[in-house]
C-alpha cells in the first residue's frame, strides 16, 4: 500500500500567550485537531515580525500537513514569507488580502463595534470615548469603522481628544482611561474599549477614581472573555464565538487538506452580551 507523506500535524502560530482571549482560542483548535486525529505545535509570536519568521521555518522543517496563523497585523516581510510557502494555511484576525491563496476566518468586528456604540445610544449616552486598539491591527480597525458607521447614523461625531489609540492590555486600558477621566468637568458617559482586557483596565482607573460604574460612567468591551462576566460589576460586552473561531479554522484547514470546497472567508457574528457595567446616565 502507498504509504501517506502526511504528519498529520498541523501548526499554529499564535498572537499573544498573555491574553485570555488566545487561549480559547486555543482551546477550539486543539480540541478540534485532537478529534479529527492531528497533533498540534503551537508557537506564540506576541506579533512580532522576526518571532513570526522564526516559527515558520520551525514549522515547516516540522513537515506540517497545514498552519493557522493568527495575527492582525499584516507585517509585509511576514505575510510575503508565509505566501512563498507551499503549505495550505487558514488565517485569523487578519485583514484578507487581493491574491491570497489563504483561507480566513474572522468576527465581523465592524458588525460588533456598531453594536456596541448602537447599545450605548440607546441607553441615551451620547459622550463616547474610543479606546480603539493599534492602528495596525486590522479588527480594530474595522471595530471603529463600525463605531464611527453608527455615531454618524445617529448625526453624531467623536472629539479627537476622546478616541485613543492604545495597545490591547490591561495597564493600557488603566493609564488611557485616567487620561481621560483626569478632568471631572469634561468627562465622556461611557468608554467602549475595543477588546474585554482594555475594559478591565478601565474598571480599575473608575474604581482609583471613586466613579460608580455604571452609575457616573458606563463601560461596554469587546471579546466576553470568560473572567468578563465574574467581575463586580459584570462586563457589557461584543461577544466573538472565540471558541468556534477557533474550530471553524481547523474545519476549514481540514478540507483545504482533503480537497473538499471550502469558503475564501468566513465571518462569525459578534452579539452584544448586556451584563452591569453600563446604563442610562442620571
Ligand atoms: O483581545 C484580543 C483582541 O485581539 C481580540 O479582540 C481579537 O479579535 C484580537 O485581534
Amino acid at each position: 500500500a502507498l504509504k501517506s507523506n502526511r504528519s498529520r500535524t498541523l501548526g499554529m502560530i499564535v498572537t499573544s500567550a498573555h491574553n485570555p482571549f488566545f487561549a480559547e482560542v486555543i482551546r477550539g483548535v486543539e480540541d478540534r485537531c485532537y478529534q479529527a486525529g492531528y497533533s498540534l505545535i503551537l508557537c506564540n509570536s506576541d506579533d512580532i515580525d522576526a518571532k513570526q519568521l522564526s516559527y515558520l521555518e520551525t514549522l515547516r522543517d516540522r513537515r506540517i500537513d497545514g498552519l493557522v496563523v493568527m495575527t492582525a497585523k499584516n507585517g509585509a516581510g511576514f505575510l510575503e514569507a508565509l505566501s512563498a510557502l507551499p503549505l495550505p494555511t487558514v488565517m485569523m484576525d487578519a485583514e484578507p488580502q487581493p491574491g491570497w491563496d489563504m483561507t480566513v476566518v474572522n468576527d465581523d468586528s465592524r458588525l460588533g463595534g456598531r453594536l456596541a456604540i448602537e447599545h450605548l445610544l440607546a441607553q441615551g449616552i451620547e459622550r463616547i470615548a474610543l479606546l480603539t486598539g493599534p492602528r495596525d491591527h486590522a479588527r480594530s480597525r474595522e471595530r471603529l469603522s463600525g463605531a464611527l458607521d453608527a455615531l454618524h447614523a445617529a448625526g453624531l461625531g467623536l472629539a479627537e481628544d476622546w478616541q485613543i489609540e492604545t495597545q490591547l492590555m490591561l495597564a493600557d486600558g488603566h493609564r488611557a482611561a485616567h487620561l481621560l477621566l483626569a478632568d471631572p468637568a469634561d468627562r465622556p458617559d461611557a468608554i467602549f474599549a475595543f477588546n474585554d482586557l482594555l475594559a478591565l483596565g478601565c474598571l480599575r482607573a473608575a474604581r482609583d477614581l471613586g466613579l460608580e460604574v455604571p452609575k457616573q460612567l458606563s463601560i461596554i468591551g469587546y471579546d466576553d472573555i470568560e473572567i468578563s462576566a465574574y467581575l463586580s460589576p459584570a462586563l457589557t460586552t461584543i461577544r466573538q464565538p472565540i471558541y468556534a473561531l477557533g474550530t471553524t479554522a481547523v474545519d476549514q484547514l481540514i478540507a483545504r487538506l482533503e480537497g473538499t470546497p471550502f469558503p475564501g472567508q468566513t465571518q462569525l457574528a459578534p452579539r452584544l452580551v448586556e451584563r452591569d457595567s453600563v446604563a442610562r446616565p442620571d
